[in-house]
């Protein structure tokens, strides 16, 4: 019998603020994976929930091709020639929320575990940031957490840890995409020094005051100068949003990973907080909903074998 496997991966929110291509969250929100993988070539895909109609369903599919990436690796695609593959997805597409990422680990986790394990998780991360093109929402993807990347050389390097602090997300959803490509290329070659200064220290300072759980060193470690001020055109309001974010009591706001959605973190208040930020979006003609979510501590991980 063909055997089945069945995965659940997070949504990811990578940047969070100072961080840029570096630092990422796994959020409480879900896709599905379902993979059989076949001798016969052809791969039958079908998508429900967010994307589905955008989402295709032959050979450019973002997860086939991730599998098709895992089974040339280990020398399995001549043995497994095709796949059907069931996505029931929960996270919005180019909405800044790891979409893309989630694809990617899912199918390359449910690939691996089909395949009896030939990768650990470092070496799914190798595959995964390969195909992703940095590592930032597909190391929490894997690892879950809030996780801190480099690239050595082309070798990933992540780690994961539970920040001590219970912290919410609140993430405003506009109603538009926005493709990462678009917001890449807003961003100039360079930097002014001062703002790679005004970056390293709110990145380290966010990653020292959640592991250690000091909210009060919170308070400027979400802020950024180094991608959000070019993208700030992309996303109406988006400024204002932050500001009504910490006015109804949010630690801080960010974009979430290169846009359009706008992550807001706090301990309290999470409910006013999203109010605020989706009646401000309005103020700009932004039609947007708010989710409140938490901290995801698994990565990717099977639900059903
Ligand atoms: N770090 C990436 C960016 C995240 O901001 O462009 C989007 O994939």
């Amino acid at each position: 019998m063909e055997k089945s496997v069945k995965i659940r991966v997070p949504a990811t929110s990578a940047n969070c603020g100072p961080g840029f291509d570096c630092l990422g969250v796994a959020c409480t929100m879900y896709n599905e994976l379902s993979l059989t993988l076949k001798k016969e070539p052809g791969v039958e895909i079908q998508v429900e929930g967010e994307g589905a109609e955008n989402i295709p369903t032959d050979e450019r599919n973002l997860a086939w091709r991730s599998i098709q990436m895992l089974l040339r690796r280990v020398k399995a695609d001549d043995t497994f020639r095709g796949a059907f593959i069931r996505m029931k997805n929960g996270v919005p597409l180019s909405r800044g929320l790891g979409s893309s990422a989630a694809a990617i680990v899912g199918a390359l986790k449910a690939a691996n575990v089909a395949l009896g394990n030939p990768y650990d998780r470092r070496g799914l991360l190798q595959i995964a940031t390969d195909l992703e093109g940095h590592p930032d929402n597909v190391a929490p993807a894997i690892y879950g957490g809030f996780t801190v990347s480099l690239v050595q050389d082309g070798v990933p390097e992540s780690f994961s840890f539970l920040p001590r602090i219970s912290l919410k997300m609140i993430v405003a959803i506009p109603d538009f995409p926005l493709s990462t490509k678009a917001a890449r290329d807003a961003l100039p070659a360079n930097v002014p020094m001062k703002d790679a200064v005004f970056n390293v220290g709110r990145a380290a300072m966010l990653v020292g005051a959640l592991a250690k759980g000091n909210e009060m060193f919170l308070r400027h470690a979400f802020e950024d100068a180094l991608h959000q001020p070019y993208r700030a055109k992309l996303i109406p309001g988006m400024y204002e949003v932050f500001d009504a974010a910490r006015e109804a009591g949010a630690l801080g706001a960010a974009m979430s990973g290169a846009g359009p959605c706008i992550i807001a973190y706090a301990t309290e208040h999470a409910e006013a907080i999203g109010d605020a930020m989706v009646e401000t979006f309005r103020r700009h003609e932004v039609e947007a909903r708010a989710v409140v979510l938490g901290v995801e501590e698994r990565g990717a991980y099977i639900v059903k074998e």
